[in-house]
């Protein structure tokens, strides 16, 4: 049996390894330290025998792996590192189950699919959306088929702030693969979700991970309406009336090429110039820091009010934080956004 604080330690490793962290970035806490008598589990904790075989069959040797694999690399990349810091180890022997795991993931073929699994307890549950997911950040001509930082970063702020969500219509610009979405759709309890975005293959993809995530749902009969709109910032203004009952807008990392700016920030004032729509809350990563500054000062120019909101802490879904990502709000000033909408 392990001890609470053992498990912990090792529901760190796995929630940081299915959602593919780095390896060289995965903290391992004390996992890797000699290992040390616990009077209160009356247990040898750290890398004993018997946790290693834990971490492996809570890492490469899930069966929810296995059916929807993490990108081969990967996992064969994560067992070097174990393997290797275990045999550096004085007092433990490598357990043949780690073995046996690199053995079999060696002989593994790629596939055509890989998947990220994002794990987390809400709400007294397990929770585990699970992404198809290209590896590479820009594929067939676009970002869109990853998953960002910054959704991570608003999804955990979403998952703190449920209340703001529950029960209302929600519109996400640029969805991407569908990570925001779908945590906020399945915890958060909104009336309506819509997952916008204007790329062919990711609103194939996207489609196909919210009905995986749906159908593996225990709570699927209660999960509010969800739409996947084909929609170009672009084109937000003249389809303006489709989206009138939208009454929160999210984007995540959406800022990011400059000239798309303009039809960004229009499309977030005529969002809000709707009176049911009262607020935008956007993440970005602050890869420039002129290009973001640029895109607020921008919005302030077109009579929009934004205001930085604090990160929150990690407490469900694990981010790199090697490049900063930050968090806005935008509420519309009423008499500029009407105005600029009639001067259209
Ligand atoms: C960097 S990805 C972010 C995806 C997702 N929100 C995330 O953070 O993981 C940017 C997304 O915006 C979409 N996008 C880019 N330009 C767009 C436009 N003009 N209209 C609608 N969507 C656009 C892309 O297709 C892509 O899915």
């Amino acid at each position: 049996m392990l001890s609470e604080n053992t498990d912990n330690e090792v529901q760190f490793i796995k929630r940081q390894f299915l959602c593919c962290v780095p390896v060289k970035d995965i903290s391992w806490n004390n996992f890797f330290s000699n290992a040390t008598w616990s009077r209160q589990a009356n247990f040898f904790s750290n890398a004993t025998w018997s946790r290693q075989a834990v971490l492996v069959a809570n890492t490469v040797e899930l069966d929810v792996v296995k059916e929807y694999p993490i990108k081969i690399n990967y996992q064969v990349a994560f067992l070097k590192y174990v393997i290797s810091r275990l045999e550096k180890l004085t007092d433990s022997d490598v357990n043949d189950d780690v073995y046996d795991a690199f053995g079999r993931l060696m002989s593994l073929v790629d596939c055509e699919r890989y998947y990220k699994h994002y794990n987390f307890d809400f709400d007294g549950r397990n929770r585990n959306i699970i992404l198809e997911e290209n590896p590479n950040i820009i594929s067939e001509g676009t970002t869109g088929l990853c998953s960002w930082q910054a959704a991570l970063g608003l999804s955990e702020w979403c998952l703190q702030n449920r209340s703001l969500l529950t029960n209302k219509t929600i519109l996400e610009l640029g969805s991407g693969v569908g990570l925001t979405g779908l945590v906020v759709a399945l915890n958060c309890e909104p009336k309506q979700y819509n997952f916008t975005d204007c790329h062919t293959k990711v609103l194939e993809t996207l489609r196909d991970n919210i009905s995986l995530n749906v159908n593996r749902s225990d709570n699927a009969d209660n999960i509010c309406e969800l739409n996947v709109i084909n929609l170009s910032w672009e084109d937000v203004q003249t389809r303006s009336e489709d989206f009138k009952d939208v009454e929160i807008v999210l984007a995540a990392d959406v800022v990011y090429d400059s000239s798309l700016f303009p039809c960004l920030r229009d499309a977030l004032s005529c969002f809000l110039s709707n009176e049911r729509c009262s607020e935008v809350y956007f993440c970005c990563t602050e890869r420039n820091p002129r290009t973001l500054t640029d895109f607020l000062e921008g919005l302030g120019k077109s009579g929009l009010n934004y205001e930085e909101l604090s990160l929150p802490e990690q407490d469900h879904l694990c981010w790199s934080t090697e490049v900063p990502i930050r968090l806005f709000r935008v509420r519309g000033n009423a008499a500029v956004t009407i105005k600029s909408a009639i001067k259209r």
